[in-house]
């Protein structure tokens, strides 16, 4: 979906950043009120959607299979859902661009209806594995034809009765997690999910929220989901939460811009991804959460972010699956620190939109840092607060989060990080640049 011409950029500092932005709202939480929306009977109104690329994905996919979807102005939207049970069959493939969200998710939702579906993406997208969703998803009766290695661009039928699953996750993935919730929906009995280590809970929230019958438990094993299939949703008033993974890149350029103060409004900190403030707390930032509330179920407080003088610590691995999009961004922050990051168990990051641990880890040792890179992870030497020395273009690979990340970098830096594409950045936070140069940034 992004445009096939390059548009190289930098980011530079001329002076602290300063004042108070929004950032827009949370990507995870916009993909679910479009596809639980589209499932409800009746009208559900979201305010604050996302839209960047991946969640218009899913906006066209949801279209595609029969739900009514307007938009009324910026982040006012309207969905008419199907009713659970009442997804069409697509004419066309479904596009999903960049978009591992909502692909994953969707399979979910095809797995129990009687349709046929084809999923097509990007480069990216198309070299990221399946096999987590499809394994799963064949247990419950859908049948599947993918490229080699469970890739797409690939065909799905669903089974309608689908057969309810007792599945524990062989790897800490939200995506995984929300799909089989999404096909447990339309199936007859109970679905349930064992989750070792927890990840993101904004499905289980919402579901909760649209009337599905749904209980989480404590056990040895894990956390236990257990939902009732064959719901009813009913349709819902939705505000979605700023997005906690976009104001990362800010709150990281506030606390590597000496003189900088600002505010972040309104941003979503949800327990299961508030790891990155606790890590940069950890290593001496500055962060104040101010006004906490409670917007659409979910935790919400102002950010107020002051330049920090930060030092590298070992990151604990435990932390992971709450920070697990913020890794670029942090390593951006250790590279800027005093002392030594280690980061483990972060073997997922190979597979995101791209290999983040070898393109961070190629990009920081051509601005200038000392790094290291393991099969799961990355220690990083800080320059102990000095600017980057920089001077290198960064290849971004079709990925958005490595994109901001060198670009806040560049705010950081003696001689100018170059981001061979900014494209990418459009998938999730198309006011990136804007907002930026609002705190005070210069794009060159
Ligand atoms: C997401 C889950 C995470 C995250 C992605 C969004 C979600 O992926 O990286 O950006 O909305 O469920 P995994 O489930 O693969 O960890």
């Amino acid at each position: 979906m992004t445009s096939s011409a390059p548009h190289p950029f930098s980011l530079a500092s001329n002076g602290p950043l300063g004042g108070t932005i929004s950032v827009p709202g949370d990507k995870s939480i916009s993909h679910r009120a479009l596809m639980l929306g589209a499932l409800a009977v009746g009208e559900t109104a979201i305010s604050g959607l996302l839209e960047g690329e991946d969640v218009l994905a899913t906006a066209a996919a949801m279209r595609a299979m029969g739900a009514t979807i307007e938009r009324l102005g910026p982040g006012e939207w309207r969905v008419h859902g199907v009713g659970v049970g009442g997804l069409l069959q697509p004419q066309t493939a479904l596009d999903m661009g960049n978009s591992g969200t909502s692909t994953r998710l969707l399979m979910g939702l095809v797995a129990s209806h009687p349709i046929t579906a084809t999923f097509i993406g990007d480069a990216s997208l198309s070299r990221r594995p399946m096999g987590r969703v499809i394994d799963p998803l064949s247990l419950m009766g859908a049948s599947f034809s993918a490229a080699p290695g469970g890739r797409l661009p690939l065909t799905m039928t669903g089974l309608c009765p689908a057969v309810p699953l007792d599945y524990t996750l062989p790897v800490a993935s939200a995506q995984v997690k929300s799909a089989l919730l999404l096909a447990g929906l339309n199936t007859p009995g109970h679905t349930v999910i064992i989750e070792p280590v927890p990840t993101r809970d904004h499905s289980e929230r919402m579901l909760a929220g649209f009337g599905a019958s749904l209980t989480v438990e404590e056990t040895p094993q894990g956390r236990r989901i257990t939902l009732a299939g064959e719901a009813e949703l009913r349709p819902q008033v939705i505000t979605v939460p700023g997005d906690p993974s976009s104001a990362a890149f800010p709150m990281v350029a506030a606390l590597i811009v000496p003189g900088s103060d600002i505010t972040i409004a309104n941003i979503g900190i949800n327990p299961t991804r508030a790891g990155l403030i606790e890590v940069l707390r950890a290593m001496g930032a500055d962060i104040g959460l101010d006004n906490r509330r409670t917007v659409g179920g979910e935790p919400v407080a102002d950010l107020r972010v002051r330049h920090s003088v930060l030092t590298g610590i070992d990151v604990p691995p435990a932390l992971a699956p709450s920070m697990i999009d913020e890794f670029p961004i942090l390593f951006i922050a250790a590279a800027c620190a005093r002392g030594t990051t280690r980061a483990t168990g972060l073997e997922e990051l190979r597979v995101k939109e791209s290999d983040r641990l070898a393109v961070m880890a190629q990009g920081l040792a051509a601005v200038g840092v000392a790094v290291e890179e393991s099969a799961d992870g990355l220690t990083i030497y800080g320059t102990g607060g000095d600017p980057l020395p920089g001077g290198a273009t960064i290849a971004t690979h079709l990925d958005h989060r490595i994109a901001m990340s060198f670009a806040v970098a560049g705010l950081n830096a003696r001689a100018p990080i170059i981001i061979d594409d900014r494209t990418p950045i459009a998938t999730s936070f198309p006011s990136f640049l804007a907002l930026m140069q609002g705190l005070g940034a210069e794009t060159r």
